[in-house]
Parts: C-alpha cells; sequence; structure tokens
C-alpha cells in the first residue's frame, strides 16, 4: 500500500466529460474553455478569469501584464514553490524575499512593512503573496502596505481555490476574488483542489489586465477589426505585442468543469482531515501543527483554510520522513527555502539568511491530505507518525 501526500479524484462525471469533449469539433479552444473560465470566476467571485496551460504560465502571465522588466523589484516569501519568484525573473526583474511567520508559514507582514519602510516609496513594485498551504493570506492588510508604498499584488492562490478570510468590516473574501490582488493564480496540477492534468486560471477585476491578458495567452494576436490597424479579409490577423502560446485544451476545460462541481465538498473532507489530524496529534510534545487547531479555531476566526498542505514539525524530519516511506506513506516537504536553491545561491542570493523560514524547513513535513483518503489510511498514518515520535526517534 502507498498513500501520496495528495492526489487527484477523478470519477465517471470526469471522463465522459473529457471524451465528450474529444469527440466534439474543437480539440483547442473551444466552448468548454470560457465555461470553465465564468464556472471559475463565479467560484471565488471575481469578475474575470483567464484559463490557461498551468499554474506557472499564469504566474508568467501576471508579470508580463502588469510590466516587469529589468528595473522592477518584487517581494515574494522563500516558502513557496519555485515558480512564485521565478515569474519575475523570466520578465528581467528581480526578487528579494521577505522572513515567513512562524505560527502561519506565511510571508510575515510586520517584516514585509519593515522591507518596504526600508527603500524610498516606489523601490519594490509588486509583491507575490502566497495562501501557502490553503491559508489565505491577509490581503486587506498586504493591500494598505501595496497602497503605501505603490506596490501592486499577485495572489499565488494556487493552494487556496475556495478559501477565505473575513475583512475588518466582517465581509468574506475568497482567495482570488480580486478585492485587493491585482491578479491572482491558481493551478490545476493532480496534487491540487481541481485536476486537470496540467492547467492553470489567472483571475482578476481589472477590465484592461484582462484584455492583456487574453492577448498574452495567445501570442499577441489579434482578429479583432476594432484592435487591427487594417485587415486584408476574413483570414486576417495581426500580432500586436510578443505574447505567447499558453493556451489550454478544451478538453482539460471540460474536466476542470466537473472538477470544479465537486470543489466544495473537496474542501468539507479536507477540513474532516484536517480536524481528525488536529485532534490526533494536539497536546503531543513530539509534533507541533503548523496552524494547531487551525480548522476550527480559524473558522471561528472567519478563516477558512484550504488545506492543500496538512504540515507538522518534528525534531527529526529525516528520520519521520524515511519512517513513513518505508511503511508506504510518501510524505513530501514544502518547501526547501527558494533561496537555498543553487540556481539562488548563484544568482546574488548567496549570503542571504531567512530564520524562520530555515527554521521552518527542518521540521517541517506534510501529511497526506486529499478528499479520497479514506479514515482508515488516515489513520494508519497517523499510527506511524506516533509510533515514530513515542519510540525515542526524534
Ligand atoms: C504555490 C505554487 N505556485 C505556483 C505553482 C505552479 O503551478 P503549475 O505546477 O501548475 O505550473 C504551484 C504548483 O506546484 C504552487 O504550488
Amino acid at each position: 500500500m502507498i498513500i501520496p501526500y495528495g492526489r487527484q479524484s477523478i470519477d465517471d462525471t470526469d471522463i465522459s466529460a473529457v471524451v465528450s469533449a474529444l469527440k466534439s469539433d474543437l480539440l483547442t479552444q473551444g466552448p468548454k474553455v470560457a465555461e470553465f473560465e465564468k464556472s471559475f470566476a463565479e467560484y471565488v467571485q471575481a469578475k474575470y478569469a483567464v484559463a490557461v496551460s498551468n499554474g506557472t504560465a499564469a504566474l508568467h502571465l501576471c508579470a508580463l501584464a502588469l510590466g516587469v522588466n529589468t528595473t522592477t523589484r518584487v517581494i515574494t516569501t522563500p516558502i513557496t514553490f519555485v515558480a512564485s519568484a521565478n515569474c519575475i525573473l523570466y520578465c528581467g526583474g528581480s526578487i528579494e524575499l521577505c522572513d515567513i511567520n512562524a505560527g502561519t508559514g506565511l510571508m510575515d507582514i510586520i517584516k514585509l512593512e519593515e522591507m518596504l519602510a526600508s527603500k524610498p516609496v516606489g523601490y519594490y513594485k509588486g509583491i507575490v503573496a502566497v495562501d501557502f498551504a490553503g491559508y489565505p493570506i491577509d490581503l486587506e492588510k498586504m493591500k494598505a502596505l501595496a497602497e503605501k508604498y505603490l506596490c501592486w499584488i499577485i495572489e499565488d492562490a494556487c493552494h487556496s481555490p475556495g478559501a477565505y478570510f473575513t475583512d475588518s468590516v466582517g465581509n468574506k473574501q475568497l482567495c482570488g476574488n480580486g478585492v485587493f490582488a491585482d491578479l491572482a493564480v491558481f493551478s490545476f496540477h493532480p496534487v491540487k483542489h481541481i485536476a486537470t492534468g496540467e492547467g492553470g486560471m489567472i483571475t482578476t477585476n481589472d477590465e484592461n489586465l484582462y484584455k492583456k491578458l487574453l492577448s498574452l495567452r495567445t501570442h499577441g494576436i489579434t482578429r479583432d477589426p476594432e484592435m487591427m490597424t487594417t485587415s486584408e479579409g476574413g483570414w486576417y490577423y495581426q500580432m500586436l505585442e510578443l505574447g505567447y502560446n499558453y493556451r489550454i485544451p478544451d478538453m482539460l476545460c471540460a474536466l476542470g468543469i466537473t472538477q470544479l462541481s465537486k470543489a466544495a465538498a473537496g474542501i468539507k473532507r479536507r477540513l474532516a482531515i484536517a480536524e481528525r489530524y488536529d485532534e490526533a496529534f494536539g497536546g503531543n510534545e513530539h509534533i507541533t501543527q503548523l496552524t494547531p487547531n487551525g480548522t476550527n479555531d480559524l473558522l471561528k476566526q472567519g478563516t477558512l483554510h484550504a488545506h492543500h498542505l496538512y504540515v507538522i514539525k518534528v525534531a527529526d524530519r529525516k528520520g519521520l520522513y524515511n519512517h513513513l516511506r518505508s511503511n508506504g506513506v510518501y510524505a513530501q516537504i514544502h518547501y526547501i527555502p527558494i533561496h537555498t536553491m543553487p540556481f539562488y545561491r548563484n544568482s546574488g542570493f548567496t549570503d542571504i539568511v531567512m530564520p524562520e523560514a530555515e527554521a521552518y524547513y527542518t521540521g517541517c513535513i506534510s501529511l497526506p491530505m486529499f478528499p479520497a483518503l479514506t479514515d482508515d489510511e488516515q489513520e494508519y498514518v497517523i499510527s506511524k507518525v506516533v509510533e515514530f515520535v513515542e519510540n525515542g526517534h526524534r
């Protein structure tokens, strides 16, 4: 038996949706793309959504649409997937890291303010804010800073579709709803809440950014007579700017639509799994939960943690990883801090120290968390974790 840390749930409705799309005339940009975009925008309560080939392409397009260039300095967190930072480098910009808050794993907003305040207004142009593990970062506070220091915000919501926090006036703010961030990105990689194999989405409330994204997604080409300088006939199109082919095929959007219809139920199951882990590990002196009682306490405070990941910290993380693996439990580590990657070390991050991120990394391990995880499988995982920490292998 192998229990992975995350996996997709594909049922017959997903399969028949893909089969129908395969039997249709349009395999790439067919009707399912717009339908998926519309449903997704409604799900996260944003005005616009642009479906793309993956989450990394989504981030790249956001950086391009916001005009990142060789003079642009952007701040992100060291505890994220490398794509959150790489997207800025793709456009020639530079990345600086802001350490995390050990209690949440999210970028520390107090440290962010210190960083922004240490330079003239306008020195930093943007922030890539990550809802790490599914925990929505407080974008209301971040937006106040972004306005003061003239920064845009890209919300990397790859871990958090369906999650929300409650703002200072009591409104539920869904991740990716575009109220505080300029743009938000999602990934449909198989371990994520909504799985299409490869796939991504950008959401925004800004019509100009939306139009720019549509153009950049497909080579900067238009067929719109109002946008072209001339037309030579029905076949005619013009390339107006340098774009990419970041389109997602119709059949994957067909899958995205059926997956999306089950996303809320998936979150409910994830919350039940998280609650059971909370209960099993709460009070165990050898285990630190990244967000202790993160499920119930956060909900009471008006925050829904989408639990893409369930992270605990232990003293002998490598020992626990190996113990679980030898018992068929394929836990994972999220994440190796970005600045410790050889590429970043060799690109100016030589002496960068991020004490909280590094301390977090030495102990963190993500346990199996996906809707199809059975109660028996979860009890087995719990027993293997407890067995290890209780046997003195700490
Ligand atoms: C936080 C975060 N950002 C970006 C990405 C990139 O998404 P994709 O794998 O779809 O390119 C991922 C996916 O692994 C992620 O977890």
